[in-house]
């Protein structure tokens, strides 16, 4: 069922050094930081051959990452996205296979403008899932 690894998401405190790691130490090709207010982050994509690096920065008062990042003050790994072709049919067997989706179960559109959900990460051997209907 799943596919194509969509993404992994890395939650950085400091978005300008998380840039420069990427950019200048590793010598990647890194986007333009954009807001995603209805997100609550800002994102920077990392264009790797392969996949993307999505780099999180918390944005307003809310943000989903301002818990991880006060758990883990330097950054870390916050969630991987694997690609599914159909988002309904993949939730479905999900959670007839027992594990739980996040939020009330219903896709949201994500920071690409696709159809995502989040898996809880206590049935995803401890990580967060996200799945893209690719
Ligand atoms: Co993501």
């Amino acid at each position: 069922m799943i596919g194509r690894l969509n993404h992994v998401a890395i939650a950085v405190p400091d978005l300008d050094a998380a840039i420069s790691t990427y950019r200048d130490m590793l010598g990647g090709t890194v986007s333009e930081a954009t807001d995603e207010p209805d997100h609550g982050v800002t994102v920077v994509f990392v264009e790797l051959p392969n996949t993307k690096i999505e780099l999180l920065h918390p944005l307003g008062d809310n943000s989903p990452i301002a818990a991880f990042l006060e758990k883990n003050p330097s950054g870390g790994m916050h969630h991987v996205c694997y690609e599914v072709d159909d988002i309904v049919k993949a939730r479905d067997h999900l959670v007839a296979e027992g594990a739980r989706v996040l939020g009330d179960g219903e896709p949201k559109i994500g920071a690409h403008g696709k159809p995502v959900l989040f898996l809880h990460p206590k049935d995803m051997c401890g990580t967060l899932v996200e799945l893209e209907q690719a």
